[in-house]
């Protein structure tokens, strides 16, 4: 499955807030209301305290997503994710994205993610200086702005995130997408979306409404996504 569709504005609903019990019934009522990114949050318990799913789910949705003609976008938040990128590209990711926080190695890690012939994107947290994207433009695929905390769904949108957005804008020239993830509902994407964002995780504002179909459409609408 290509990546390409990375390059695309899209909204990329996480599965983090969708109910595992019917994990599949729940993606394909995304997949029907038109996404092709599913955003798979995997927390070790150390990076970031929970611990959550692991490459057994990326396996478990691959056949089901790349049928459908989507991409498994994976965000590690993992220490040393450059010891993981082998076991999530067997599982079926097209996406792996290391935060710049997690090791000392973050080029080899993005270099090893390439080399798999996955997209490498490279994840900065909110207190990370936006800078450090540069050095490494050669390096990674997409840039993801944390535009929360990581660790946790369902958390409030940074204040000002847009200004990072709009600074990774200035620094990757206009190519390289960046993926906004915390916080995201139709208000705070339209917001990132004029800041330069062009791919849009959302978990509770999608999973956690009465209607994830619904709620996908008007996100998607408020980006200006596919
Ligand atoms: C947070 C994760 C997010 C999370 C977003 O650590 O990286 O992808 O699922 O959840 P919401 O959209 O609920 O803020
Ligand atoms: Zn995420």
């Amino acid at each position: 499955m290509s990546a390409e569709i990375l390059h695309d504005v899209r909204v990329a609903p996480s599965i983090l807030a969708a109910d595992f019990a019917r994990l599949g019934e729940q993606v394909a009522e995304v997949m029907d209301a038109g996404a092709r990114v599913i955003h798979v949050d995997v927390m070790d318990g150390h990076f970031v305290p929970p611990i959550s799913i692991g490459a057994l789910v990326v396996d478990a949705l691959r056949d089901q997503v790349h049928g459908a003609g989507g991409v498994l976008d994976v965000h590690l938040m993992v220490e040393r994710p450059e010891r993981r990128i082998e076991d999530f590209a067997a599982a079926g990711a097209d996406s792996i994205i290391v935060h710049w926080e997690a090791t000392p190695h973050v080029h080899y890690a993005l270099k090893a993610v390439r080399e798999a012939g996955l997209h490498a994107g490279l994840a900065l947290n909110p207190a990370t200086p936006v800078e450090v994207a540069a050095g490494l433009a050669g390096a990674l695929d997409h840039v993801l702005c944390m535009t929360v905390n990581p660790g946790w769904g369902g958390q409030p949108y940074i204040e000002g995130s847009g200004e990072r957005v709009a600074r990774l804008r200035e620094l990757l020239g206009p190519d390289v997408p960046i993926e906004v993830d915390g916080g995201i509902d139709a208000a705070t994407a339209a917001e990132c979306a004029a800041a330069g964002a062009t791919l849009f995780v959302a978990g509770s504002s999608i999973f956690g409404s009465g209607d994830p179909a619904g709620a996908y459409r008007d996100i998607a609408a408020a980006a200006g996504a596919a």
